[in-house]
């Protein structure tokens, strides 16, 4: 009988681990290992070109732009990013700073994830990884065994097998991974909201030095920075939103009144050269571990965007990881990835509930009341005008070290 075509195999190699996803959070995983000397394939269904023109969050935490320095992905940051003391809270027509250096010692960095992703990519290549993208018919078996396999067709129509030891879904927000784990064995978490974000790339001048988390009766802004030419900026909008309705006129009048105060605030406006809706939602999978795979990033977890945890909380799952992995293929065997999730996942819920109160704090839900909106103004006051909320807002904003 003739094998199914998904049979066919051409080529197989036996590696320690297969990585299904290309982001930063299976690169920065396969550069990590790399380092410790085990190899790794990674595969993803998107091309490289199609990973670098999406255009996604921008903050990492101090410790995550320190790692990729002090691992050897790349200075860049320190050149191209930005470091961020603080940010601005803007309500009532007035902007309140929280001071990240002076409350917690803390900052960020302004560093585009797209360029991470660059990064971490060219760093692969430098190094000598094996990275597949544009790939089609990914196919993943035996995770319940200690010889996982993963298959698929490399964008010249190879067909590959890849025999592994742990396989590691780090596969994104719509992750095949995660549903091999059969539905009686896993839980899934999630919350949806009301409301997306209205994306925008303009061509202009910076409007502020840092980030404003703008809170109006008109609904939520977020006034970002990208280049000194290019800046980034989102407004609350119906998930169901069409950006073909919007014109540069639109979008700015809708930015303009969100911001505006009595101190005379407004935005520097410019040519809008990119816009897309962001639908988002909070989302946790347990566990983090089946057999012999392990989910990480948003394979596992989604956090709204606002607050920047997202690309944060991957790459700290990679770190947890990076540590855990090495044992499980040495003495310890593959019950060391039990060490996974309790490391990663405190981590995970607390920047869940950190992600949830901005955005439940900031945005204006359809049908909010007068007292809804009052209620808002009053939690707002209480984080900046005393020092214990705007160090919690600093804390969870800057991130928190990784517990060993
Ligand atoms: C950006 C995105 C965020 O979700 C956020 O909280 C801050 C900044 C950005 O794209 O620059």
């Amino acid at each position: 009988m003739a094998p199914a075509p998904t049979e066919r195999v051409d080529t197989v190699v036996d590696v320690p681990i297969a990585i299904l996803g290309a982001g930063p959070a299976g690169l920065m995983l396969a550069h990590r290992l790399g380092r410790s000397g085990i190899a790794c394939v990674n595969i993803d269904l998107r091309t490289r070109a199609e990973i670098e023109g999406t255009h996604r969050a921008g903050i990492l935490e101090a410790g995550a732009a320190r790692d990729l320095v002090d691992t050897g992905v790349s200075d860049r940051i320190l050149r191209d990013g930005h470091e961020h003391g603080g940010t601005e809270l803007r309500f009532g027509g007035r902007g309140h700073r929280i001071d990240f250096r002076e409350l917690v010692g803390g900052s960020v960095w302004l560093y585009p994830q797209t360029d991470v992703f660059i990064d971490l990519a060219n760093a692969r290549d430098r190094d000598g990884g094996t990275v597949h993208f544009g790939v089609t018919d990914p196919e993943v078996n035996g995770v319940e065994t200690d010889r996982p396999t993963m298959r698929f067709t490399s964008a010249d129509g190879v067909r590959h097998e890849v025999r592994a030891t742990i396989v590691v879904g780090a596969d994104g927000s719509r992750s095949m991974c995660r549903s091999l784990i059969p539905e009686a064995g896993r839980t899934q978490f999630f919350r949806e909201y009301p409301f997306a974000w209205f994306g925008i790339l303009a061509a202009a001048p910076k409007s502020a030095p840092e980030l404003v988390y703008a809170h109006s009766e008109h609904g939520f802004a977020l006034i970002s920075q990208r280049t000194d030419a290019v800046q980034r900026m989102y407004f609350q909008c119906d998930p169901e939103e069409d950006t073909e309705a919007w014109s540069d006129d639109r979008i700015w009048e809708t930015l303009q009144v969100r911001v505006a105060g009595d101190d005379g605030f407004s935005l520097v406006e410019g040519p809008v050269i990119e816009k897309t809706v962001l639908r988002f939602r909070s989302f946790v999978q347990q566990p983090m571990r089946w057999g012999s795979m392990v989910l990480a990033g948003d394979a596992a977890h989604t956090v709204p965007p606002t607050g920047a945890r997202g690309l944060n909380l991957a790459l700290h799952d990679v770190k947890v990881l990076a540590e855990v992995i090495p044992r499980a293929l040495g003495k310890e065997g593959l019950d060391a990835l039990d060490d996974y999730e309790p490391r990663a996942l405190s981590r995970v819920w607390r920047a869940q509930n950190f992600s949830y109160w901005m955005t439940q704090m900031l945005h204006t839900a359809p049908g909010a009341s007068a007292f809804d909106l009052r209620r808002q103004l009053g939690e707002l006051d209480n984080v900046v005008s005393t020092r214990a909320g705007r160090t919690y807002l600093a804390e969870q904003y800057a991130g928190w070290p990784t517990e060993s």
